[in-house]
């Protein structure tokens, strides 16, 4: 069978940005963009690893993502929602046997253009190098899944520059249509220099990015001696140059990965559409080295501390960052001030557990800043909930004179350990579910309305509540709420902080009220660790 390639040769490889199908939907007009690629599916539903899950090497990047994925039966539950596409979609999937290759295939077969088999992940033991440098196996997967469907079906390869040709020929003998190359090279351990320590949870991982390339051209150069089939070549390309280099070693369509880190959606869009027209563009610049800093002062309750470092960093209200305990995990936060920094913590699970035991003259390792930010075009309305409180205490110190009113709510007094603070500020009105602090009730109750600006941070309940009020006022693109989606990488490759297609960590976390209320998900459905859409109760 040839299989027909599109004109627009660029892809979005597996795993990279379009990793559920509200991201998919909002790519599919991406011009010069010819194939999306789903992440890597499997029968079964995976969390994946405990972030951190992505450490920065360079400009290149180390990730153990560890197949997180919905699972088969939850994916295309989803994918039909939206398929067929604008683009060819090509499904990712993996699996520990031939037997689950095809059961996934089966399943799978009306919901797809294309099918990679994925026979090359470095970070989960036995789905990687040990399928992929395994002519049995190669040969059983691929001839099983070939029986299966007739649908085009690439092998995506593990770097192996010597032999990889050789796999290859394998592939397409047991019946692939052609060959994706490279994944990511690994498993490696890459050490913080900082803390002498693995950064990863998982501690192994595989590099992507410029670091491989070199090693991507060979593996294609090589593959394209041995067969005569469309390669799809991916590894460090970011320029019209890289794309030319991976076109004379071989590869006929080109995957684009690493080189979108931090860009948000709008940005990817003409980063690609300019790429394709051989163009080159600006990459956002990524900050993901960890930067130690001392705690100089910490106060608050048993549950909710604030943190005020040793040292500042450059950023706006509502942007975030990242903080990282060697052997413990780690976990994002809004910034509730950058100069010092400013930290708002409530004790939630293991991360921030460890965080409010700290003390004045711990350490503390921090990378950001991330997202986007908000500044006040007009007098501004500020209303938080519990740690929602300290985006909006950034606001109050950054933009004083734009402050029309600071509203704050919380369970109880103990969540509000930012209070006085405000209070320097300005005029803080306070409402508590148990009237330890202001009056009884939640801070819903007490919204004045007023002209000018909102801005809403906190659970996703009052937020809705909250900017419907609001809408009273003003209209709802004059209503900012930043929101919260469960985060690994921090800067959009990822996926996991997905909400109706955007990314919340590199198209928000503030976004208007405007957008969040044509979509479906605000206020309804958030996502698991896995990428599984769940009710929000
Ligand atoms: C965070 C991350 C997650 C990835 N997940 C997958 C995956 O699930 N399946 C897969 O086949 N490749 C996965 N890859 C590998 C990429 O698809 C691609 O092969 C590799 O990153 C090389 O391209 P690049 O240098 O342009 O990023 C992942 C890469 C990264 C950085």
């Amino acid at each position: 069978m040839k299989i027909e390639l599109p004109n627009e040769k660029l892809v979005i490889p597996s795993g990279i940005v379009s990793t559920t199908s509200d991201i998919i939907k909002v790519l599919e007009d991406t011009e010069g963009l010819g194939v999306i690629t789903t992440k890597s599916i499997g029968l079964f539903e995976r969390e994946g690893y405990k972030e951190p899950v992505i450490a920065g090497v360079g400009g290149s990047l180390v990730n153990a993502i560890g197949l997180a994925n919905p699972g088969i039966d939850e994916h295309i539950k989803e994918i039909k929602e939206i398929y067929p596409i604008k683009k060819i979609l090509m499904t990712s999937i993996f699996g520990s046997s031939a037997e689950e290759f095809v059961e996934i295939t089966m399943k799978l077969e009306k919901y797809t253009d294309w099918i990679e088999l994925n026979l090359s992940c470095p970070n989960v033991e036995g789905y990687g190098i040990a399928i992929g440098s395994s002519p049995k196996l190669v040969k059983e997967i691929v001839s099983s899944v070939r029986d299966t469907t007739d649908l085009p079906i690439f092998v995506k390869l593990p770097p192996m520059p010597g032999y990889i040709g050789h796999i290859a020929k394998i592939a397409i003998k047991a019946g692939a249509n052609g060959i994706t190359a490279i994944n990511t090279i690994g498993p490696l351990i890459f050490l913080n220099p900082l803390v002498d320590k693995p950064i990863l949870s998982n501690i192994y991982g595989g590099l992507s990015g410029i670091a491989i390339k070199e090693i991507a051209l060979m593996c294609i150069r090589e593959i394209r001696e041995k067969v005569d089939v469309p390669i799809i070549g991916m590894g460090g390309i970011s320029t019209p140059k890289d794309i030319e280099d991976f076109k004379r070693a071989g590869a006929n369509l080109f995957g684009i990965g690493t080189a979108l880190m931090g860009m948000s959606t709008d940005k990817l869009k003409s980063f690609i559409k300019e790429l394709s027209l051989g163009r080159i563009s600006d990459r956002p610049k990524v900050p993901l080295e960890y930067k130690e800093f001392e705690i100089k002062e910490v106060w608050g309750s048993d549950t909710t501390k604030v943190l005020i470092l040793n040292g500042s960093i450059e950023a706006l209200p509502g942007q975030f960052v990242f903080v990282w305990i060697p052997n413990i995990g780690e976990k994002p936060f809004s910034l509730a001030y950058n100069n010092p920094i400013t930290l708002l913590v409530k004790k939630v699970g293991p991360v921030t557990s460890h965080i409010t035991s700290l003390r004045e003259g711990d350490k503390i390792l921090i990378r950001g800043p991330y997202g986007n930010f908000y500044i006040p075009n007009s007098n501004v309305n500020l209303v938080a909930g519990g740690t929602g409180v300290a985006p909006i205490h950034f606001i109050a110190k950054a933009f004083k004179d734009k402050v029309s009113s600071i509203l704050i709510g919380g369970k109880n007094i103990s969540e509000l350990p930012l209070y006085d603070s405000l209070r320097e500020i300005t005029d803080v009105k306070v409402a508590t579910e148990d009237g330890s602090l202001g009056i009884r009730g939640l801070v819903t109750d007490i919204i004045e309305l007023n002209n000018g600006e909102y801005f809403n941070c906190g659970p996703e309940k009052m937020l809705i509540k909250a900017s419907e009020i609001e809408s009273k006022a003003v209209s709802p693109c004059k209503i900012f709420c930043s929101v919260e989606r469960y985060m690994k990488c921090g800067i959009g490759i990822c996926g996991s902080c997905a909400l109706d297609g955007l990314r919340t960590c590199v198209d928000g976390p503030v976004i208007p009220y405007s957008i969040l209320k044509i979509g479906k998900d605000f206020g309804n459905y958030k996502r698991s660790p896995s990428g599984r859409r769940i009710k929000i109760e």
